[in-house]
Protein backbone atom coordinates (compact mmCIF):
# COMPACT_ATOMS: atom_id res chain seq x y z
CA UNK A 1 0.00 0.00 0.00
CA UNK A 2 1.62 3.31 -1.22
CA UNK A 3 -0.93 5.87 -0.96
CA UNK A 4 -0.32 9.32 -0.02
CA UNK A 5 -1.30 9.61 3.81
CA UNK A 6 0.84 6.41 4.38
CA UNK A 7 3.52 5.81 2.59
CA UNK A 8 5.49 2.58 2.29
CA UNK A 9 6.67 2.62 6.01
CA UNK A 10 10.58 1.88 4.74
CA UNK A 11 13.06 4.42 4.00
CA UNK A 12 14.35 4.54 0.95
CA UNK A 13 16.55 7.36 1.12
CA UNK A 14 20.21 7.17 -0.27
CA UNK A 15 22.33 6.32 2.82
CA UNK A 16 25.40 8.86 4.15
CA UNK A 17 28.28 7.43 4.65
CA UNK A 18 30.22 7.33 7.72
CA UNK A 19 32.99 10.36 7.31
CA UNK A 20 35.13 12.82 9.50
CA UNK A 21 33.99 15.39 7.70
CA UNK A 22 33.69 19.07 9.53
CA UNK A 23 30.19 19.90 8.18
CA UNK A 24 26.67 18.21 8.24
CA UNK A 25 26.10 15.51 5.40
CA UNK A 26 22.63 14.95 4.19
CA UNK A 27 21.33 12.27 1.86
CA UNK A 28 21.09 12.88 -1.99
CA UNK A 29 17.94 14.81 -2.51
CA UNK A 30 18.03 16.66 0.89
CA UNK A 31 19.65 20.19 1.50
CA UNK A 32 19.97 21.39 4.99
CA UNK A 33 20.63 24.83 6.97
CA UNK A 34 21.55 26.48 10.00
CA UNK A 35 18.29 27.70 11.61
CA UNK A 36 19.96 30.07 14.67
CA UNK A 37 23.54 29.88 15.95
CA UNK A 38 24.66 30.34 19.54
CA UNK A 39 25.06 33.91 20.28
CA UNK A 40 22.51 34.79 18.07
CA UNK A 41 19.41 37.39 18.94
CA UNK A 42 16.45 35.54 20.87
CA UNK A 43 14.51 38.52 22.77
CA UNK A 44 13.04 41.75 21.13
CA UNK A 45 16.40 44.49 21.15
CA UNK A 46 18.67 41.75 22.50
CA UNK A 47 21.95 42.84 20.88
CA UNK A 48 23.84 41.43 18.01
CA UNK A 49 26.64 38.98 18.97
CA UNK A 50 30.17 39.78 20.11
CA UNK A 51 32.73 37.37 20.27
CA UNK A 52 35.35 39.66 21.63
CA UNK A 53 33.29 41.13 24.00
CA UNK A 54 30.47 39.19 25.79
CA UNK A 55 28.57 39.89 28.85
CA UNK A 56 25.82 37.90 30.76
CA UNK A 57 23.49 40.49 30.15
CA UNK A 58 23.53 40.18 26.30
CA UNK A 59 24.03 36.57 26.79
CA UNK A 60 20.45 36.18 28.21
CA UNK A 61 19.17 37.77 25.68
CA UNK A 62 21.20 35.32 23.19
CA UNK A 63 20.89 32.36 21.71
CA UNK A 64 22.49 30.00 24.70
CA UNK A 65 25.22 27.12 23.65
CA UNK A 66 25.21 23.57 23.38
CA UNK A 67 21.45 22.36 22.15
CA UNK A 68 20.15 18.77 23.13
CA UNK A 69 16.57 18.67 23.26
CA UNK A 70 14.52 20.16 19.88
CA UNK A 71 10.51 20.59 20.09
CA UNK A 72 8.83 21.85 17.41
CA UNK A 73 5.29 23.88 18.05
CA UNK A 74 3.20 24.42 14.70
CA UNK A 75 0.96 27.79 15.20
CA UNK A 76 -0.47 27.46 11.61
CA UNK A 77 1.22 26.15 8.02
CA UNK A 78 3.97 28.65 7.59
CA UNK A 79 5.00 29.48 11.36
CA UNK A 80 6.20 27.60 14.89
CA UNK A 81 7.79 27.60 17.88
CA UNK A 82 10.85 26.01 18.38
CA UNK A 83 12.28 24.82 21.57
CA UNK A 84 15.88 23.82 22.55
CA UNK A 85 17.66 23.10 25.35
CA UNK A 86 21.27 24.43 26.25
CA UNK A 87 22.61 21.78 28.17
CA UNK A 88 26.20 22.75 28.73
CA UNK A 89 28.83 25.06 28.28
CA UNK A 90 32.63 24.88 26.39
CA UNK A 91 33.93 27.81 28.02
CA UNK A 92 37.43 26.90 26.12
CA UNK A 93 35.93 27.55 23.17
CA UNK A 94 33.84 30.24 23.92
CA UNK A 95 36.34 32.36 25.89
CA UNK A 96 40.13 33.29 24.13
CA UNK A 97 42.75 32.00 26.34
CA UNK A 98 40.41 30.49 29.12
CA UNK A 99 42.40 28.17 31.20
CA UNK A 100 39.62 27.12 34.01
CA UNK A 101 37.20 28.57 36.57
CA UNK A 102 39.11 28.99 39.19
CA UNK A 103 41.04 31.39 36.62
CA UNK A 104 38.28 33.03 35.23
CA UNK A 105 36.97 36.39 34.72
CA UNK A 106 33.69 36.91 36.71
CA UNK A 107 31.83 37.84 33.70
CA UNK A 108 32.65 34.87 31.61
CA UNK A 109 30.82 33.38 34.30
CA UNK A 110 27.55 35.05 34.14
CA UNK A 111 27.83 34.28 30.44
CA UNK A 112 28.51 30.79 31.28
CA UNK A 113 25.15 30.72 33.79
CA UNK A 114 23.30 32.69 31.04
CA UNK A 115 24.12 30.25 28.00
CA UNK A 116 22.51 27.11 29.83
CA UNK A 117 19.00 26.91 29.97
CA UNK A 118 16.88 26.99 26.87
CA UNK A 119 15.78 29.35 23.80
CA UNK A 120 12.18 29.47 22.36
CA UNK A 121 11.88 31.11 18.67
CA UNK A 122 9.57 31.61 16.38
CA UNK A 123 10.29 30.00 13.08
CA UNK A 124 8.74 30.22 9.34
CA UNK A 125 8.42 28.22 6.51
CA UNK A 126 10.56 28.82 3.67
CA UNK A 127 9.51 27.97 -0.29
CA UNK A 128 6.26 25.83 0.53
CA UNK A 129 8.61 23.28 1.39
CA UNK A 130 10.31 21.95 5.15
CA UNK A 131 12.70 24.06 5.01
CA UNK A 132 12.28 26.40 8.35
CA UNK A 133 13.67 29.41 9.18
CA UNK A 134 14.07 32.21 11.77
CA UNK A 135 11.44 34.76 11.76
CA UNK A 136 12.71 38.54 11.58
CA UNK A 137 11.56 40.79 13.77
CA UNK A 138 9.72 41.02 17.10
CA UNK A 139 8.26 37.63 17.84
CA UNK A 140 6.30 37.59 21.09
CA UNK A 141 6.79 34.22 21.66
CA UNK A 142 10.71 34.00 21.58
CA UNK A 143 12.10 33.43 25.31
CA UNK A 144 15.43 32.92 26.93
CA UNK A 145 15.47 30.48 29.77
CA UNK A 146 18.93 30.64 31.54
CA UNK A 147 20.64 29.11 34.83
CA UNK A 148 18.70 32.59 36.84
CA UNK A 149 15.01 32.24 36.11
CA UNK A 150 13.32 31.48 38.44
CA UNK A 151 11.22 27.98 38.94
CA UNK A 152 8.03 26.92 40.72
CA UNK A 153 9.34 24.03 42.84
CA UNK A 154 5.90 21.51 42.59
CA UNK A 155 4.66 18.23 43.69
CA UNK A 156 4.42 16.66 47.00
CA UNK A 157 8.49 17.30 47.99
CA UNK A 158 7.88 21.47 47.49
CA UNK A 159 8.59 23.16 50.63
CA UNK A 160 10.53 20.30 52.25
CA UNK A 161 13.24 20.51 54.76
CA UNK A 162 15.77 19.73 52.10
CA UNK A 163 14.58 21.74 49.38
CA UNK A 164 15.30 25.11 51.55
CA UNK A 165 17.67 27.31 51.53
CA UNK A 166 19.06 30.63 52.74
CA UNK A 167 17.79 32.31 49.54
CA UNK A 168 14.57 30.74 49.33
CA UNK A 169 13.61 29.44 52.84
CA UNK A 170 10.31 28.34 52.17
CA UNK A 171 11.92 25.07 49.47
CA UNK A 172 9.31 26.44 46.55
CA UNK A 173 11.65 28.51 44.06
CA UNK A 174 14.78 28.05 42.66
CA UNK A 175 16.92 30.02 40.17
CA UNK A 176 17.55 28.54 37.13
CA UNK A 177 17.79 24.77 34.48
CA UNK A 178 21.14 23.13 34.75
CA UNK A 179 22.40 20.69 32.31
CA UNK A 180 18.55 19.75 30.86
CA UNK A 181 19.56 17.12 28.38
CA UNK A 182 17.04 15.96 26.07
CA UNK A 183 13.05 16.14 26.54
CA UNK A 184 9.66 15.42 25.51
CA UNK A 185 6.34 17.15 24.79
CA UNK A 186 3.23 16.31 26.24
CA UNK A 187 0.07 16.21 24.87
CA UNK A 188 -1.45 19.74 26.69
CA UNK A 189 1.61 21.47 24.32
CA UNK A 190 3.70 21.71 27.27
CA UNK A 191 7.62 21.26 27.11
CA UNK A 192 9.61 18.29 29.60
CA UNK A 193 13.34 18.46 29.98
CA UNK A 194 15.41 16.85 32.15
CA UNK A 195 18.17 18.07 34.25
CA UNK A 196 20.81 15.58 34.06
CA UNK A 197 24.60 15.73 35.15
CA UNK A 198 24.45 18.51 37.62
CA UNK A 199 27.05 17.18 39.84
CA UNK A 200 29.30 19.35 37.81
CA UNK A 201 28.08 22.97 38.60
CA UNK A 202 28.69 22.52 42.70
CA UNK A 203 31.76 22.75 44.97
CA UNK A 204 32.99 22.08 48.45
CA UNK A 205 31.29 18.94 49.26
CA UNK A 206 33.94 17.71 51.17
CA UNK A 207 32.87 20.31 53.45
CA UNK A 208 29.05 20.25 53.71
CA UNK A 209 27.36 18.44 56.63
CA UNK A 210 28.24 15.43 57.31
CA UNK A 211 25.33 13.73 57.51
CA UNK A 212 24.46 14.77 54.13
CA UNK A 213 27.89 13.30 51.96
CA UNK A 214 26.32 10.34 51.43
CA UNK A 215 23.72 11.75 49.38
CA UNK A 216 25.69 14.30 47.76
CA UNK A 217 28.46 11.19 46.64
CA UNK A 218 24.87 9.35 45.29
CA UNK A 219 24.72 11.79 43.09
CA UNK A 220 28.06 12.06 42.20
CA UNK A 221 28.65 15.05 43.72
CA UNK A 222 32.72 15.27 44.82
CA UNK A 223 32.94 14.98 48.78
CA UNK A 224 36.45 14.47 49.23
CA UNK A 225 39.60 15.88 47.56
CA UNK A 226 39.78 19.12 45.93
CA UNK A 227 36.39 19.82 45.31
CA UNK A 228 36.33 23.78 44.68
CA UNK A 229 37.16 22.74 40.67
CA UNK A 230 35.15 23.09 37.54
CA UNK A 231 33.15 26.01 36.17
CA UNK A 232 33.33 27.51 39.78
CA UNK A 233 29.99 29.19 39.58
CA UNK A 234 30.42 30.07 43.47
CA UNK A 235 32.97 32.48 42.30
CA UNK A 236 29.96 34.61 40.90
CA UNK A 237 27.10 33.34 43.07
CA UNK A 238 27.39 31.13 46.41
CA UNK A 239 24.77 29.17 46.40
CA UNK A 240 26.72 26.66 44.32
CA UNK A 241 29.29 26.01 47.14
CA UNK A 242 28.15 23.33 49.01
CA UNK A 243 29.96 24.20 52.20
CA UNK A 244 27.80 27.15 52.71
CA UNK A 245 24.75 25.95 50.52
CA UNK A 246 24.36 22.44 51.25
CA UNK A 247 20.71 21.92 49.98
CA UNK A 248 21.09 24.00 46.57
CA UNK A 249 22.23 20.25 45.18
CA UNK A 250 19.13 19.32 46.51
CA UNK A 251 16.91 21.91 44.11
CA UNK A 252 18.83 20.74 40.65
CA UNK A 253 18.36 17.19 39.15
CA UNK A 254 14.30 17.44 38.20
CA UNK A 255 12.23 17.50 35.33
CA UNK A 256 10.67 20.52 34.22
CA UNK A 257 8.02 21.63 32.49
CA UNK A 258 7.66 24.89 30.54
CA UNK A 259 4.90 26.55 28.75
CA UNK A 260 6.00 27.25 25.13
CA UNK A 261 2.76 29.02 24.44
CA UNK A 262 2.49 31.58 27.50
CA UNK A 263 5.92 33.68 27.80
CA UNK A 264 4.77 34.87 31.03
CA UNK A 265 4.16 31.38 32.55
CA UNK A 266 6.46 30.56 35.44
CA UNK A 267 8.38 27.32 34.81
CA UNK A 268 7.95 24.72 37.07
CA UNK A 269 10.48 21.61 38.63
CA UNK A 270 8.04 18.61 38.81
CA UNK A 271 9.43 17.03 42.33
CA UNK A 272 6.67 14.19 41.51
CA UNK A 273 9.02 12.58 38.94
CA UNK A 274 11.75 11.98 41.22
CA UNK A 275 15.43 13.41 41.04
CA UNK A 276 18.32 11.76 39.56
CA UNK A 277 20.29 12.59 36.17
CA UNK A 278 17.33 13.06 34.15
CA UNK A 279 17.90 12.42 30.51
CA UNK A 280 14.57 13.20 28.80
CA UNK A 281 10.93 12.39 29.97
CA UNK A 282 8.68 11.52 27.35
CA UNK A 283 4.52 10.41 27.51
CA UNK A 284 2.01 8.11 26.23
CA UNK A 285 -2.06 8.15 27.37
CA UNK A 286 -2.67 5.20 29.34
CA UNK A 287 -5.81 3.28 28.49
CA UNK A 288 -7.72 4.96 31.01
CA UNK A 289 -6.98 8.22 30.00
CA UNK A 290 -3.88 9.02 32.50
CA UNK A 291 -0.78 10.07 31.47
CA UNK A 292 2.30 7.73 31.52
CA UNK A 293 6.02 9.32 31.62
CA UNK A 294 9.15 7.38 30.89
CA UNK A 295 12.22 8.60 31.99
CA UNK A 296 16.00 6.85 31.47
CA UNK A 297 18.44 8.00 34.63
CA UNK A 298 21.84 8.41 32.31
CA UNK A 299 24.91 6.87 34.49
CA UNK A 300 26.28 3.91 34.46
CA UNK A 301 24.68 1.20 36.48
CA UNK A 302 21.55 3.31 36.72
CA UNK A 303 17.80 2.67 36.32
CA UNK A 304 14.88 3.51 33.65
CA UNK A 305 11.26 4.66 35.59
CA UNK A 306 8.22 5.28 35.18
CA UNK A 307 5.26 7.81 36.45
CA UNK A 308 1.59 7.51 35.74
CA UNK A 309 -0.69 10.46 36.18
CA UNK A 310 -3.60 9.77 39.36
CA UNK A 311 -5.84 12.15 37.26
CA UNK A 312 -6.97 11.84 33.69
CA UNK A 313 -5.73 14.22 30.47
CA UNK A 314 -8.30 16.22 29.41
CA UNK A 315 -8.44 17.44 26.04
CA UNK A 316 -8.46 21.69 25.49
CA UNK A 317 -8.41 21.61 29.35
CA UNK A 318 -4.83 23.20 29.83
CA UNK A 319 -5.18 24.05 33.33
CA UNK A 320 -6.10 20.79 34.65
CA UNK A 321 -3.67 19.38 32.57
CA UNK A 322 -0.95 21.73 34.08
CA UNK A 323 -1.50 19.88 37.42
CA UNK A 324 -1.12 15.86 35.95
CA UNK A 325 2.58 15.77 37.17
CA UNK A 326 2.14 16.71 39.94
CA UNK A 327 0.16 13.48 41.69
CA UNK A 328 0.48 9.87 41.10
CA UNK A 329 2.82 6.71 41.06
CA UNK A 330 6.30 6.75 40.36
CA UNK A 331 7.87 3.59 39.46
CA UNK A 332 11.33 1.69 38.80
CA UNK A 333 12.18 -0.99 36.36
CA UNK A 334 13.11 -4.93 37.50
CA UNK A 335 13.85 -6.68 33.84
CA UNK A 336 14.15 -10.49 33.82
CA UNK A 337 15.95 -12.29 31.30
CA UNK A 338 14.42 -15.46 30.27
CA UNK A 339 17.46 -17.25 29.14
CA UNK A 340 19.89 -19.19 31.62
CA UNK A 341 22.22 -16.92 33.03
CA UNK A 342 25.34 -18.82 31.65
CA UNK A 343 24.31 -17.93 28.52
CA UNK A 344 25.15 -14.36 28.39
CA UNK A 345 29.19 -14.25 28.50
CA UNK A 346 29.24 -10.78 28.34
CA UNK A 347 30.80 -10.93 24.50
CA UNK A 348 26.92 -10.08 23.15
CA UNK A 349 26.81 -13.82 21.90
CA UNK A 350 22.96 -15.03 21.66
CA UNK A 351 21.18 -16.50 23.78
CA UNK A 352 20.14 -20.20 22.61
CA UNK A 353 16.87 -19.01 22.21
CA UNK A 354 17.99 -16.31 19.57
CA UNK A 355 17.23 -13.16 21.72
CA UNK A 356 17.75 -11.23 24.74
CA UNK A 357 14.54 -10.95 25.87
CA UNK A 358 12.24 -11.29 29.20
CA UNK A 359 9.48 -10.17 31.47
CA UNK A 360 9.81 -6.77 33.47
CA UNK A 361 8.16 -5.03 36.46
CA UNK A 362 7.10 -1.60 37.30
CA UNK A 363 8.10 -1.34 40.96
CA UNK A 364 6.32 1.14 43.03
CA UNK A 365 8.03 3.31 44.85
CA UNK A 366 5.95 6.02 45.77
CA UNK A 367 2.49 7.55 45.00
CA UNK A 368 2.18 11.28 45.96
CA UNK A 369 0.47 10.15 49.55
CA UNK A 370 2.00 6.84 50.12
CA UNK A 371 5.89 5.47 49.63
CA UNK A 372 6.01 1.97 49.36
CA UNK A 373 10.11 1.61 50.36
CA UNK A 374 10.95 1.27 53.57
CA UNK A 375 12.48 3.50 55.80
CA UNK A 376 11.41 6.62 52.83
CA UNK A 377 8.83 9.06 53.08
CA UNK A 378 7.72 10.03 50.11
CA UNK A 379 9.58 13.12 49.99
CA UNK A 380 12.56 11.14 50.33
CA UNK A 381 11.82 8.92 47.59
CA UNK A 382 11.64 11.82 45.69
CA UNK A 383 14.59 13.85 46.75
CA UNK A 384 16.69 11.05 46.74
CA UNK A 385 14.86 8.93 44.37
CA UNK A 386 18.31 6.79 43.43
CA UNK A 387 18.57 5.50 46.94
CA UNK A 388 15.15 4.57 46.87
CA UNK A 389 15.27 2.37 43.88
CA UNK A 390 18.77 0.94 45.34
CA UNK A 391 16.49 -0.21 48.31
CA UNK A 392 13.77 -2.27 46.14
CA UNK A 393 16.75 -3.77 43.69
CA UNK A 394 15.86 -1.88 40.25
CA UNK A 395 18.02 -3.58 37.68
CA UNK A 396 21.26 -1.45 36.54
CA UNK A 397 21.40 -0.57 33.23
CA UNK A 398 24.50 0.67 30.86
CA UNK A 399 23.60 4.54 31.02
CA UNK A 400 19.51 4.49 30.21
CA UNK A 401 19.39 8.13 27.71
CA UNK A 402 16.11 8.93 25.90
CA UNK A 403 13.17 6.71 26.74
CA UNK A 404 10.25 7.25 24.22
CA UNK A 405 7.20 5.36 23.05
CA UNK A 406 6.29 5.54 19.88
CA UNK A 407 3.21 6.98 18.71
CA UNK A 408 2.28 4.78 16.18
CA UNK A 409 2.51 1.38 18.00
CA UNK A 410 2.80 2.11 21.43
CA UNK A 411 6.11 0.23 21.82
CA UNK A 412 8.66 1.95 23.74
CA UNK A 413 12.21 2.63 23.13
CA UNK A 414 15.00 3.10 24.94
CA UNK A 415 18.83 3.77 24.34
CA UNK A 416 21.10 2.53 26.39
CA UNK A 417 23.93 4.47 25.01
CA UNK A 418 27.30 2.60 26.72
CA UNK A 419 29.17 1.21 29.98
CA UNK A 420 32.73 0.75 29.77
CA UNK A 421 32.90 0.08 33.64
CA UNK A 422 30.40 -3.00 33.18
CA UNK A 423 32.62 -6.36 34.00
CA UNK A 424 32.26 -9.54 31.65
CA UNK A 425 30.71 -11.46 34.89
CA UNK A 426 28.40 -8.21 35.48
CA UNK A 427 26.63 -9.06 31.72
CA UNK A 428 23.07 -9.31 32.35
CA UNK A 429 20.44 -10.47 29.23
CA UNK A 430 19.23 -6.73 29.44
CA UNK A 431 22.66 -5.74 29.30
CA UNK A 432 24.37 -8.61 27.77
CA UNK A 433 27.92 -6.85 27.11
CA UNK A 434 30.77 -6.39 29.44
CA UNK A 435 32.47 -3.91 28.76
CA UNK A 436 29.74 -2.46 26.80
CA UNK A 437 31.46 -0.16 24.09
CA UNK A 438 28.94 0.27 21.62
CA UNK A 439 25.21 0.37 23.34
CA UNK A 440 22.35 -1.25 22.88
CA UNK A 441 18.68 -0.58 22.38
CA UNK A 442 15.31 -2.11 24.17
CA UNK A 443 12.35 -2.17 23.91
CA UNK A 444 9.50 -2.98 25.94
CA UNK A 445 6.14 -3.40 24.83
CA UNK A 446 3.71 -2.75 28.08
CA UNK A 447 1.39 -5.39 29.73
CA UNK A 448 -2.14 -5.22 27.53
CA UNK A 449 -0.33 -2.32 25.15
CA UNK A 450 -1.39 -0.18 28.22
CA UNK A 451 1.23 2.28 29.39
CA UNK A 452 -0.53 1.93 33.22
CA UNK A 453 0.37 -1.44 33.12
CA UNK A 454 2.76 -2.58 36.36
CA UNK A 455 4.36 -5.31 34.32
CA UNK A 456 6.04 -5.74 30.16
CA UNK A 457 7.98 -7.77 28.34
CA UNK A 458 11.41 -6.72 26.63
CA UNK A 459 13.90 -7.74 24.13
CA UNK A 460 17.14 -6.45 22.63
CA UNK A 461 16.60 -5.39 18.99
CA UNK A 462 20.06 -3.66 18.57
CA UNK A 463 23.46 -4.56 19.75
CA UNK A 464 25.08 -1.59 18.42
CA UNK A 465 28.57 -1.78 16.60
CA UNK A 466 29.76 -2.47 13.10
CA UNK A 467 27.75 -4.95 11.46
CA UNK A 468 30.81 -7.09 10.71
CA UNK A 469 31.38 -7.72 14.42
CA UNK A 470 29.85 -10.55 14.82
CA UNK A 471 28.45 -9.77 18.08
CA UNK A 472 26.03 -6.81 17.11
CA UNK A 473 22.46 -8.15 16.23
CA UNK A 474 20.21 -5.86 14.18
CA UNK A 475 16.73 -7.64 14.90
CA UNK A 476 17.75 -10.55 12.71
CA UNK A 477 18.30 -8.28 9.66
CA UNK A 478 21.08 -9.27 7.00
CA UNK A 479 23.65 -7.53 8.36
CA UNK A 480 25.45 -7.04 5.11
CA UNK A 481 22.67 -3.99 4.32
CA UNK A 482 22.63 -2.42 7.50
CA UNK A 483 25.15 0.49 8.41
CA UNK A 484 27.56 0.95 11.79
CA UNK A 485 26.09 2.74 14.50
CA UNK A 486 27.57 2.84 18.16
CA UNK A 487 26.52 4.72 21.45
CA UNK A 488 22.95 5.60 20.51
CA UNK A 489 21.24 8.67 22.63
CA UNK A 490 18.14 10.08 21.65
CA UNK A 491 15.30 8.82 19.37
CA UNK A 492 12.53 9.90 17.49
CA UNK A 493 9.97 8.44 15.51
CA UNK A 494 8.79 9.69 11.60
CA UNK A 495 4.55 8.83 10.86
CA UNK A 496 5.47 6.12 9.62
CA UNK A 497 6.66 4.41 13.43
CA UNK A 498 10.70 4.19 11.79
CA UNK A 499 13.05 4.59 14.90
CA UNK A 500 15.05 7.69 14.22
CA UNK A 501 17.90 7.04 16.56
CA UNK A 502 20.98 10.02 17.19
CA UNK A 503 24.38 9.27 18.53
CA UNK A 504 27.02 10.62 20.84
CA UNK A 505 29.88 8.92 20.99
CA UNK A 506 31.32 7.25 17.34
CA UNK A 507 34.15 8.86 17.28
CA UNK A 508 35.26 7.08 20.59
CA UNK A 509 33.74 3.99 19.27
CA UNK A 510 33.88 3.88 15.61
CA UNK A 511 36.62 6.35 14.94
CA UNK A 512 33.46 8.39 12.55
CA UNK A 513 31.31 11.04 13.49
CA UNK A 514 28.08 11.12 15.50
CA UNK A 515 25.15 11.16 13.24
CA UNK A 516 21.23 10.02 12.85
CA UNK A 517 20.24 6.55 11.80
CA UNK A 518 16.80 5.41 10.60
CA UNK A 519 16.04 1.91 11.65
CA UNK A 520 12.17 0.20 10.44
CA UNK A 521 11.33 -1.75 13.66
CA UNK A 522 7.60 -3.50 12.32
CA UNK A 523 7.73 -5.19 9.39
CA UNK A 524 9.84 -7.14 7.01
CA UNK A 525 12.34 -4.13 7.10
CA UNK A 526 12.95 -4.46 10.88
CA UNK A 527 16.46 -3.53 11.66
CA UNK A 528 17.38 -2.65 8.27
CA UNK A 529 19.84 0.68 9.96
CA UNK A 530 20.83 2.95 7.69
CA UNK A 531 22.69 6.59 8.04
CA UNK A 532 20.68 9.53 7.54
CA UNK A 533 22.96 12.19 8.52
CA UNK A 534 25.86 12.66 9.84
CA UNK A 535 27.27 15.81 12.36
CA UNK A 536 30.41 18.14 12.13
CA UNK A 537 33.88 17.06 14.03
CA UNK A 538 33.60 15.76 17.59
CA UNK A 539 29.69 16.77 18.18
CA UNK A 540 27.19 14.76 19.20
CA UNK A 541 23.81 14.83 16.94
CA UNK A 542 20.67 16.15 19.03
CA UNK A 543 17.36 16.81 18.74
CA UNK A 544 16.48 14.68 16.74
CA UNK A 545 13.05 15.74 15.71
CA UNK A 546 10.50 15.21 12.99
CA UNK A 547 7.91 18.02 11.79
CA UNK A 548 4.28 16.62 12.19
CA UNK A 549 3.97 16.76 8.67
CA UNK A 550 6.73 14.77 8.16
CA UNK A 551 8.85 17.06 6.11
CA UNK A 552 11.72 18.20 7.99
CA UNK A 553 14.21 16.69 10.26
CA UNK A 554 15.54 18.83 12.76
CA UNK A 555 18.98 18.16 14.43
CA UNK A 556 21.11 19.91 16.98
CA UNK A 557 24.75 19.28 16.31
CA UNK A 558 26.31 19.53 20.00
CA UNK A 559 29.49 20.53 21.10
CA UNK A 560 30.96 20.56 17.56
CA UNK A 561 34.91 20.63 18.23
CA UNK A 562 34.75 19.85 21.88
CA UNK A 563 38.28 18.75 22.25
CA UNK A 564 39.78 21.84 20.99
CA UNK A 565 40.09 25.79 21.97
CA UNK A 566 39.74 28.93 20.78
CA UNK A 567 43.27 29.07 19.79
CA UNK A 568 43.87 25.04 18.38
CA UNK A 569 40.14 24.94 17.28
CA UNK A 570 39.27 21.18 15.80
CA UNK A 571 36.05 22.53 13.76
CA UNK A 572 35.38 25.37 12.43
CA UNK A 573 31.66 24.24 11.93
CA UNK A 574 29.78 26.39 10.90
CA UNK A 575 30.78 29.39 9.71
CA UNK A 576 34.75 28.49 9.06
CA UNK A 577 35.36 30.54 12.29
CA UNK A 578 34.92 29.86 15.81
CA UNK A 579 32.67 26.81 16.36
CA UNK A 580 28.66 28.30 17.25
CA UNK A 581 26.33 25.07 18.62
CA UNK A 582 23.04 25.31 16.35
CA UNK A 583 20.12 24.25 15.50
CA UNK A 584 19.80 22.80 11.53
CA UNK A 585 16.94 21.69 9.78
CA UNK A 586 16.91 18.98 6.48
CA UNK A 587 13.98 19.15 3.90
CA UNK A 588 14.16 16.86 0.61
CA UNK A 589 14.30 18.99 -1.94
CA UNK A 590 11.64 17.58 -3.99
CA UNK A 591 9.08 18.29 -1.05
CA UNK A 592 8.61 14.69 -0.37
CA UNK A 593 8.07 12.97 2.65
CA UNK A 594 11.58 13.08 5.48
CA UNK A 595 12.83 9.25 4.51
CA UNK A 596 11.96 8.99 0.74
CA UNK A 597 14.31 8.97 -2.09
FE1 LIG B 1 23.22 14.65 28.13
FE2 LIG B 1 22.79 11.59 28.69
O1 LIG B 1 23.33 12.87 27.55
CA1 LIG C 1 16.31 -14.90 25.72
CA1 LIG D 1 21.78 12.54 25.73
CA1 LIG E 1 24.96 11.15 25.76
Amino acid sequence: ANDRNHPSPRPTFKAVQPNTDDAVTVPENYDHHVIIRWGEPVLPGAPEFDFENQTGEAQAQQFGYNCDYVAFHQLDDDHGLLWVNHEYTNEELMFAGYTDGSEAEPEQIRVAIAAHGGSIVELERRNGTGQWCLAGGERPFNRRITGNTPFRIAGPAAGHELLRTEADPDGTEVLGMLNNCAGGYTPWGTVLSGEENCDQYFVGGDRAPEDQREALARYSIAVEGETYVGRRFDRVEERFDLARHPHEANRFYWVVEIDPLDPEAQPVKRTMLGRFKHEGATTALTEDGRVAVYMGDDERFEYIYKFVSAKKYVEGSRKHNMSLLDTGTLYVGRLTGNSPEEEIDGTGALPSDGEFDGTGEWVPLTSDSESFVEGFTVEEVLIHTRMAADAVGATKMDRPEDFEPSPVTGKVYCCLTNNDAREPGQADEPNPRGPNKFGHVLELVEGGDDAGSESFSWSVPIVCGDPEDENTYFAGYDKSKVMPIAAPDNVTFDRDGNLWVSTDGQPGALGVNDGLHVVPVEGRFRGELRTFATVPVEAECCGPLISEDNKTVFIAPQHPGENGTVEEPTSTWPDGGFVRPSVVCIWHTQGRDVGRT
